[in-house]
This record gives C-alpha cells, sequence and structure tokens, in this order.
C-alpha cells in the first residue's frame, strides 16, 4: 500500500491535529514524521478538548497504531506528561504506540541553550517555544545527539555526561551561566525519571516496521507539524523551525521512498496565522487582526502566545503547494470568516517595482507589499453546517476562487474545531 502525508502550508497551527483525528479511520497507522514539542496539535470530539505535542493525532482512535518517527525530537518529560493526559482512555499504550529508536533526545541542557541563544539574539529572536528543538537538532547535524536506542545501551550515562559537558563550555559563554547549572539541577531529577519510563515504552526500528507494514497492505498516513513556510529550508529563514515540515521530511523522517507517496493533504487556514517572528506579509496590525484572532481563538496551543492574524496569502500558499506536490487541500477555519461584509485574499505582490504572484527570495515586509482581491464575505454561522450544498454562495465562491488560482481540488472544509464540524467536498460541489 502507499502513504499519504497530511502537512501544514502556512506557519503551522492550521488545525492538523483535527483532520489527522477525522481522517484516521481510513488508515491502519499514524506516523509523525518530524518537529517535537514545538507543535501543539488539538483535536475536539464529545466535547473534551485534546492537545498533543509528541504523540500522533490518531492516538484516539484504537484500531491505529501510532508511530513516532526516526525525524522527530522527543522530550522524555513532555511526552510522559501527555502519557498520563491519555490515562483515561484506557489505551493500551505499550500496542498502540511505538517509538523509533533513531528519534532524538531533548536534553534538558539542549532546553537552556536554546533559551541563552533566544536571549543573545534580542530583538532578532527567533521566537522559538524554547523547547530546545534548535540546538537539538544541531546536535543532530552535528553528529554529538542522543537517540532513544542509546537509553538501551549500558554506556548511556556516559554518553548523556560527555554531551552535557560540551553543552556546558558553550552555556559558560553567557552571563547566566550560574543560573543555567542551577536550572540545570532542578530540570534532571524529572528528566532521569521519564527516560527510565521510555525504557519500559515499546522502542522499534520504525523504518523497517514502516516499509515491512506497507509490504503487508497496510495504510499509513504521515502527519506532519508545524508548517511548510517553517521549514528549514524553504521557509521565512532564519524565522523557522530546525527541521524539514515540507513533504520530503516525510521520507527522511520515516524512512520511507518517495515513490511510496500517493495523496499529500495541504492545510491552510481560510486566513492566515503566525506566532514568533518574521515576516508576514499580509499580517493585520489592526481591529480586523484583532477579531480574527478573537474569533479564531488565535493563542498557541503550546506556549499561550496570541498568534499574528492576516488575510489569506495566495503567493505564499501556491509556493508551498509546489514544494509539496499537494493533491488535495483542506480548508480549515472557514466558520472564523463568518460576519465580514468582504474578505480579501492576496493574489500577488508589488516587490521592487514589479508585480509578481510568486515568494520571492526575501519576504521582509518592508519589501513586498501585497496586492489583494476583494470578495463578497458571508454572514451565516457555519458552526452548524453539514453539507456543502446549503453553504451561503458567498462561501462556496471563495472556495471556487481559491481552486481556480491554486489548480488543487479543495476535498475538506472545517467548519468548527469538534471533529463533526468537517464536511467532506465531492467535486461537483465546488463550482460557483
Ligand atoms: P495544528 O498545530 O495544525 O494541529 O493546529 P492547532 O491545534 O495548533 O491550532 C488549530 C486551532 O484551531 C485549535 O484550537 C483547533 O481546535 C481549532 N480549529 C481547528 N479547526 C477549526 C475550525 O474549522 N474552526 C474553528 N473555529 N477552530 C478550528
Ligand atoms: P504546530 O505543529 C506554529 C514556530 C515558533 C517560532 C519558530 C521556531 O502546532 O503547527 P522552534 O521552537 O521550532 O525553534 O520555533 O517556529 N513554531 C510553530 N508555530 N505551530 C507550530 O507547530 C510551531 N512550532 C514552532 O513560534 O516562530
Ligand atoms: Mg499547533
Amino acid at each position: 500500500m502507499a502513504v499519504d502525508v497530511l502537512l501544514g502550508l502556512q506557519w503551522g497551527d492550521e488545525g492538523k491535529g483535527k483532520i489527522v483525528d477525522v481522517l484516521t479511520r481510513n488508515y491502519d497507522i499514524i506516523a509523525r514524521f518530524q518537529g517535537g514539542p514545538n507543535a501543539g496539535h488539538t483535536l475536539e470530539f464529545d466535547g473534551i478538548k485534546h492537545v498533543l505535542h509528541t504523540i500522533p493525532s490518531g492516538i484516539f482512535h484504537p484500531g491505529a497504531q501510532n508511530v513516532i518517527g526516526n525525524g522527530v525530537v522527543i522530550d522524555p518529560v513532555i511526552f510522559q506528561g501527555e502519557i498520563e493526559k491519555l490515562e483515561s482512555f484506557r489505551l493500551n499504550i505499550n500496542e498502540v504506540l511505538l517509538i523509533s529508536r533513531k528519534a532524538h533526545l531533548i536534553l534538558p541542557s539542549h532546553r537552556l541553550l536554546d533559551a541563552a541563544s533566544e536571549a543573545a539574539k534580542g530583538k532578532n529572536k527567533i521566537g522559538s517555544t524554547l523547547k530546545g528543538i534548535g540546538p537539538t537538532y544541531m546536535d543532530k547535524t552535528g553528529r554529538n545527539g542522543l537517540r532513544v536506542g542509546d537509553i538501551e545501551l549500558d554506556d548511556f550515562q556516559e554518553r548523556y555526561d560527555s554531551l552535557l559537558n560540551k553543552h556546558k563550555q558553550i552555556l559558560s559563554h553567557y552571563e547566566e551561566y550560574e543560573a543555567y547549572l542551577t536550572k540545570l539541577e532542578e530540570l534532571e531529577p524529572a528528566w532521569f525519571a521519564a527516560v527510565e519510563r521510555l525504557r519500559g515504552m515499546t522502542l522499534i526500528d520504525s523504518e523497517h516496521m514502516i516499509n515491512q507494514s506497507l509490504k503487508a497492505g497496510k495504510s499509513i498516513l504521515a502527519e506532519g507539524a508545524q508548517g511548510s513556510l517553517l521549514d528549514i529550508d524553504f521557509g521565512s529563514y532564519p524565522f523557522v523551525t530546525s527541521s524539514t515540515t515540507t513533504c520530503a521530511g516525510s521520507c527522511t523522517g520515516l524512512g520511507i521512498a518517495p515513490n511510496r507517496i500517493q495523496k499529500v493533504y495541504g492545510i491552510f487556514k481560510a486566513y492566515c496565522t503566525r506566532v514568533g517572528s518574521g515576516p508576514f506579509p499580509t499580517e493585520l496590525e489592526d481591529e480586523t487582526g484583532e477579531a480574527l484572532r478573537a474569533k479564531g481563538h488565535e493563542f498557541g496551543a503550546t506556549t499561550g502566545r496570541p498568534r499574528r492574524c492576516g488575510w489569506l496569502d495566495l503567493p505564499a500558499l501556491k509556493y508551498a503547494i509546489e514544494i509539496n506536490g499537494v493533491t488535495d487541500l483542506i480548508m480549515m477555519k472557514s466558520d472564523v470568516l463568518s460576519g465580514f461584509s468582504t474578505i480579501k485574499v492576496c493574489t500577488g505582490y508589488r516587490y521592487k517595482g514589479t508585480v509578481i504572484d510568486y515568494l520571492p527570495y526575501n519576504i521582509e515586509n518592508d519589501l513586498v507589499e501585497p496586492i489583494y482581491t476583494e470578495l463578497a464575505g458571508w454572514q451565516d454561522d457555519l458552526t452548524g453546517l453539514d453539507n456543502f450544498e446549503t453553504a451561503p454562495q458567498a462561501l462556496k465562491d471563495y472556495v471556487a476562487f481559491v481552486q481556480e488560482q491554486t489548480g488543487v481540488p479543495i476535498t475538506i472544509v472545517s467548519v468548527g474545531p469538534d471533529r463533526n464540524q468537517t464536511i467532506h467536498l465531492a467535486a461537483q460541489n465546488v463550482s460557483a
């Protein structure tokens, strides 16, 4: 069987968790391929809201196996916290959750390095989630990192000490060194206790398991974290995360050959948000931006920070579609756009005296000026909508416009955070 990939097309928080949960019934295995506890994937059903950071979003379906792939970085403490929250669901965690031995470990000192690096950057800070993501991936590519499989080795403690010593050398250059050492002492006991619990979990050679499963005819959904505009290569560098958030990341993060990939689901919000620093051409720093934030509850699922809000940016969306080979678009949070008399969509940029409709090398806000097309808004509350046939005409027109501009079909329109507030579109429904 083939692998389908689901990933975010904007700056993260598009609603990946909700849709993975919705789609899980079609798959045997859900596999996270990159990122770590910087992610916060929210899903809601039966009136309860769950936020997952490391655990794949298929976990609430007892029939599905969930794999944390080699491309993921794991903080054992945060991970154990997530597992504890699942206890009331009486899942047999060791059967339904499998962890790659090749996934890298986030050490307490990685978090301190993240904090030190951000503090030193001052106003140029990335706005990192401070979970240690950057330093952990740096140690991975620097060939210093500790992997989950290392905890099964006799010399794990020596490996830990050796890496910690390297980190201490770096931290000693910062003024706050003594404070970092105190913090380290506070963090270490819980970290080692969580590593002990991780030892009792199902650690696997996930690339092998995944390829065997494919040969056995099982279907796999690869779950991305963050979004394409935060990709280490193709995002708004340096204001990005440290992993490959795009489709190629599912190959390296799970051990899947590119020719195994079939569908690529690309998720986007009907508008745009961004949390953390970095350029955002269509950002609205006015009451319309405030209205989107308030109506869409745009506050980070991991850090609680307010998300910056703006109109949909089609050049950026088309770029992400191209890089990822998106076959199916999924439009989220359509309900949040209800109530606007008109809705703007950016269709191009004024850039260095010309008009372009693609994302240039440098998208700094003072270089790129969005050009907008105005579409009619709709007033109806969409949260009870269960059939696209009965949707307001203006919403149908909005969907048709995005499809026409991108050339990719929108197959799902989401109208609320709950699992059930999801409309699957048949191709014939989308014409204006
Ligand atoms: P993820 O990181 O891509 O999984 O997305 P997040 O969970 O960080 O952020 C998406 C937020 O929007 C969460 O609070 C979801 O519960 C919520 N959400 C998802 N889909 C919809 C939708 O269609 N409408 C509304 N109003 N909220 C949604
Ligand atoms: P999900 O999977 C939104 C952002 C941070 C910061 C930048 C780098 O929930 O969509 P990092 O901690 O990775 O070094 O931070 O990336 N960021 C996210 N923004 N959603 C996420 O994940 C994010 N993960 C990281 O805010 O700007
Ligand atoms: Mg999120």
